[in-house]
């Protein structure tokens, strides 16, 4: 653990100073998003295990620990100075809506879509901002031509409610829908590929793949899955909802031709955010969810006709990226690893334990989940908040039952430790009926 020799803000950046730290020789720059921690000089994963670095990280957040919230991946509380821009957003709008969120806000978009763009490493021209992985995902879903008779192909452990959107063209429309299994947990992508590979036939015409698992944490190789379709001219949907800002992603390289997900989660953005990214020559036969004048039809803007709605939200993504930026996305990846491994090998040394995430590097992000033999997954998430105040969520699938866990940057190893301990009882002494 590397010892503070002077408080600085992240990457020592040359900042105006808004007002002085109280107790500190540090200052606080919230309203630049700014983010005071103590100097580091070690590497992501020497700092993963340092709690003062990350109590100052925590410290951003606003987070009621009356409760321990293991449950990260529904969705996440954004930093105060991502709450405190989005109230002064909201507040500007409301003192002249039209005037303030049309003329002054809408135009102040086009900045944060070009911010986004730069971090994504794509064309601001093919983002649109939506409010969540789910529109942006059927957006696509419902947007893409298909007839009677024509197949896509995806995951059963992908987000319910995308199948469930692809179902409804099958009821609607006469679809086909062909859906794969993969391995629990499954530390050799090439099984995914071949999984994907095998559901391929000649009527296929759009696959829909998750970045990463959410029952389980697992990472699916979406730039093999996308080279496959590719050689047959088949487009894939890729649904980064727990990938974003949690992996590395880098879209030029995993070269899909439409990336979805929620800001909400992983990016730590105001609830009801997310983001849509579409090939540029993609755009133009995609349909919009809600229609839109026919000049707009090549426009990736068509993508947010979806009427009168707040500019805040999307103004104060800015600020969720500039935290992530400072926070630095390889040491919240450590952290979060580091979170992850804490509680998933404590745990797993007893027999009973059964691991549906692969720890080794790369396989699975930083959610994990876990099985008991003989034990209800619903009854250990039910007994763990009943009993100790720590939430987590109950999966539900043939292949992959169990509880899933997802710690966030301001959790402390203090509560790892109390879940490990619950979780011990748990195996130790069962769930009194
Ligand atoms: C893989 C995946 N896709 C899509 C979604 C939908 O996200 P949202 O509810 O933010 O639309 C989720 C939500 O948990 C998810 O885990």
């Amino acid at each position: 653990m590397t010892t503070p020799t002077r408080r600085a803000f992240l990457g020592g950046l040359a900042l105006p100073v808004a007002a002085p730290f109280a107790g500190s020789s540090g200052v606080r720059l919230r309203e630049a998003g700014g983010l005071e921690l103590p100097e580091r000089h070690g590497t992501p994963q020497e700092l993963a295990g340092d709690e003062d670095f990350w109590s100052a990280v925590a410290s951003a957040f606003e987070i009621d620990r009356s409760i321990v919230n293991l449950n990260n991946g529904g969705v996440s509380p954004a930093p105060q100075p991502v709450t405190a821009a989005l109230a002064r957003h909201l507040q500007a709008a409301n003192q002249a809506p039209a005037y303030v969120m049309w003329r002054l806000q809408q135009p102040n978009r086009e900045a944060v879509r070009s911010k986004l763009a730069r971090f994504l490493k794509v064309d601001a021209e093919e983002l649109a901002f939506t409010r969540n992985a789910s529109e942006s995902l059927q957006i696509c879903q419902f947007g893409f031509d298909l007839e009677r008779g024509d197949e896509v192909v995806c995951c059963d452990q992908d987000y319910p409610r995308m199948i469930n959107t692809f179902k409804q063209r099958v009821a609607r429309e006469g679809i086909v829908l062909r859906t794969v299994r993969i391995p629990v947990p499954c530390e050799e992508p090439e099984r995914i590929v071949a999984a994907y590979r095998e559901a391929l036939t000649d009527r296929t015409k759009l696959m829909l793949c998750s970045h990463v698992v959410n029952l389980t944490g697992q990472v699916v190789p979406v730039k093999e899955l996308v080279a496959l379709g590719r050689a047959r001219g088949i487009p894939v949907l890729v649904d980064g909802a727990h990938a974003f800002a949690n992996l590395e992603v880098d879209l030029r390289d995993l070269d899909c031709d439409y990336y979805a997900t929620s800001l909400h989660k992983w990016l730590f953005a105001p609830i009801g955010t997310g983001l849509l990214y579409v090939r540029r020559e993609r755009i133009l036969p995609l349909w919009p969810l809600m229609a839109c004048d026919a000049k707009q039809d090549a426009d990736i803007r068509k993508f947010e006709e979806i009427g009168t709605h707040p500019a805040a939200y999307a103004l104060a993504v800015s600020d969720a990226l500039t935290f992530h930026e400072r926070l630095g996305p390889a040491r919240k990846r450590a952290r979060l690893n580091f979170l992850r491994d804490r509680w998933a090998t404590h745990i797993a040394r007893h027999a009973r334990v059964r691991l549906n995430t692969s720890l080794k590097p790369g396989m699975s992000n930083s959610l994990g989940n876990f099985a008991i033999e003989g034990l209800d997954p619903v009854a250990i998430a039910g007994h763990l908040f009943e009993k100790h105040r720590i939430f987590t969520t109950a999966i539900g699938h043939a292949d992959c039952s169990g509880v899933r866990v997802s710690p966030s940057v301001y959790t402390t190893l203090e509560e790892i430790d109390r879940f490990c301990a619950a979780v011990d009882d748990i195996v130790e002494h069962g769930i009194p009926a």
